[in-house]
């Protein structure tokens, strides 16, 4: 660890999350997101919008999590942005902020992309948590994503499986939608499954080679599922909702844990890291503490506050950059589409 003190002022707003955060050496001193619920009436992000929502947000945003680490700004060491993946015109509104800052304050930039900030988010100081040896494998979950990547070290990451259509967060938000449950649906079909019976009913499992996933498939399965039995009882999502849910889960994290288990298989490598908003469903957090006992994998579940969107992941990737003098040029621009 270095002498001096690294303050990171981090900045995320790839999606539908403004989030700002404050590391010093790596360890968190403030973590602040601004969740945009203008959304939720629409079903799902309204890109638009939200870019104006991040465009209202990010100067509060960012004050808060000074004003919280207790650091003035002229004590920030180097700013950390989100650069991509993400909706280009939320990445915008971060990018110009971030660039406009570290130009006034005339400190280092650092661009970060969005799905390796995820699985760094291990690295976090945290006091209780144990961080990854390399190499390690991290399945990268989220409402955007489904890969399953090997990292080798903090910057050197291959992705060796990912989804050929739907994202697993999807899958989750898309049966809820089915079923009438509000934007995100994935919290709540979590919250009712919990008291329902997962072997109610059965939904099929995709059939894809190697260790890519599908998930456009199981959507629609759910769908003609939920019109059938509707229209022998119109009542049949009131009656059976907690069982649709336990069934849903279980289908969804038995197809993420298949695939793990090639991966530990094909690898030989059996430490396994789960990141973005999905590592905080229940099923999948108890499946890996399963696969702990069962197959002796040694796993990393991340605190719920660095599963979904957060700035703080952003800054420790950041810091860890920082630390190799990687500094972006000011004429970097956002990048929707930024692969690992
Ligand atoms: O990482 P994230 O905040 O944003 C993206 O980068 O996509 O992930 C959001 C996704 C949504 O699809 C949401 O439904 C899902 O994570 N999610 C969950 C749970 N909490 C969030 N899915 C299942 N169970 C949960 N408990
Ligand atoms: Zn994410």
């Amino acid at each position: 660890m270095p002498d001096q003190k690294i303050n990171i002022l981090a900045i995320e707003s790839s999606c539908d999350d403004t989030a700002a955060a404050v590391l010093c050496n790596g360890k968190i001193l403030s973590n602040i997101v601004a969740t945009q619920e203008v959304h939720q009436q629409y079903g799902g992000v309204v890109p638009e919008l939200a870019s104006r929502a991040h465009q209202q947000n990010i100067v509060p945003v960012i004050h808060q999590a000074l004003v919280k680490a207790n650091i003035d700004k002229k004590d920030v060491s180097a700013i950390a942005f989100t650069r991509g993946p993400g909706l280009m015109g939320s990445l915008l509104v971060g990018t110009s902020f971030a660039k406009s800052l570290a130009m006034g304050l005339k400190i280092p930039l650092i661009e970060v992309n969005h799905m390796q900030a995820h699985i760094l988010a291990h690295f976090i100081e945290e006091p209780d948590f144990q961080k990854p040896e390399f190499p390690f494998l991290a399945m990268t979950i989220s409402g955007g994503h489904t890969q399953i990547v090997k990292v080798s070290d903090y910057f050197k990451m291959e992705v060796i499986g990912e989804t050929i259509d739907d994202a697993v967060g999807e899958a989750f938000d898309k049966s809820a939608k089915i079923l009438g449950i509000s934007y995100p649906g994935g919290p709540l079909i979590d919250k009712y499954a919990q008291e329902g019976d997962p072997k109610a009913f059965k939904f099929p499992k995709p059939k894809v080679d190697g260790l890519n996933f599908s998930f456009s498939g199981f959507k629609t399965a759910v769908l003609y599922f939920v019109q059938k039995e509707t229209k022998n009882d119109p009542e049949f999502i009131d009656k059976n909702l907690k069982d649709i849910c336990a069934s849903i889960q279980y289908t969804i994290i038995g197809i993420l844990i298949d695939k793990l288990k090639k991966a530990v298989k094909e690898t030989g490598i059996n430490q396994v890291a789960i990141g973005g908003g999905v590592s905080a469903n229940s099923g999948i957090r108890q499946a890996l503490r399963d696969a702990e006992k069962k197959w002796g994998w040694k796993c990393y579940i991340p605190k719920f506050e660095y599963t979904t969107d957060n700035a703080a992941m952003i800054g420790i990737a950041g810091y860890h950059k920082y630390l190799k003098k990687d500094f972006s040029d000011f004429s970097i621009t956002a990048q929707s589409r930024y692969k690992i």
